[in-house]
């Protein structure tokens, strides 16, 4: 018996890995973060038992799990995007670690990937910026010693924030003195589902422009020079005459 913790994807059913998919067709239990997770993904399921752990607490999907472990029962633990990234699934695997079950983790396509494709971009050009941050406005849970997006922001890296969208005002006026604000930042609400929603603009007019589509949750906020105009040269990978291990001279 295990417990698999699945990443689900951005929102759209059929970005789900084969191996999530199949787990999910074939557990006898199905736990879902039903804020974020598409029901569409649980369709074909073959469960006996199908709960959405939005109205749950820790110690109430522990137990659930550990019911199916004692009935030998595998669970398909489904997480929006990808299970590693805000997923809170580090404390159900010290639980489930405490109680001797095991667990495995099948990734998911997370949110900044799903977002990156929706606005045809590539999130680390050469010379502009070759770093991501991933990281997510800190109100409920504070953000810890030098993960402030003020310490963040100075490295004028490509920034994708969670969790974010209703503290924008703040957000910018951060983030603005380290990026310029000329910087681009586009806002994508709801990527991949039915009625997905972005914006595109600068530091200096992002604010206005969401305010005008009304983006309140679920919405991702990326930063950065790599979303403009701004010239970039070819990378390495495939300049003629630059000879590698697969193209050699
Ligand atoms: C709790 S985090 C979960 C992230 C998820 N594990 C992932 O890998 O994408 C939820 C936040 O991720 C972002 N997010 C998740 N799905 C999204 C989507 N389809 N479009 C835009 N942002 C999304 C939003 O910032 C949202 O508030």
């Amino acid at each position: 018996m295990t417990v698999y913790f699945i990443g689900a994807g951005p929102g759209d059913p059929e970005l789900v890995t084969v191996k999530g998919q199949r787990l999910i067709q074939r557990c006898p239990v199905i736990i879902y973060a039903g804020s974020l997770v598409p029901v569409a993904l649980l369709e074909n399921h073959t469960a006996e038992r199908v709960v959405n752990s939005a109205e749950l607490d820790l110690q109430a999907i522990i137990e659930e799990m550990a019911q199916a472990h004692a009935k030998g029962h595998d669970v398909a633990r489904v997480h929006s995007g990808d299970p590693s990234l805000y997923g809170a699934i580090g404390e159900q695997i010290r639980c489930l670690q405490a109680r001797g079950i095991p667990f495995e983790i099948v990734p998911g396509v997370t949110a900044v990937a799903a977002c990156a494709a929706l606005l045809g971009s590539e999130l680390t050009l050469p010379g502009i910026s070759q770093t991501v941050i991933l990281t997510r406005y800190g109100s409920r849970s504070p953000m810890p010693p030098g993960e402030a997006l003020a310490d963040l922001a100075r490295h004028r890296a490509t920034m994708a924030i969670h969790l974010g969208v209703s503290h924008l005002p703040d957000i910018v006026a951060t983030l603005a003195p380290c990026y310029g604000a000329d910087c681009p930042v586009a806002v994508i609400h709801k990527a991949t589902w039915p009625g997905q929603d972005w914006v595109l603009g600068t530091l200096a007019d992002i604010q206005q422009k969401v305010e005008g589509k009304g983006f309140r949750r679920t919405a991702l906020i990326l930063v950065g020079r790599v979303l403009g105009n701004d010239v970039f040269e070819d990378s390495a990978l495939y300049r003629a005459g630059k000879a590698h291990l697969y193209r050699p001279g």
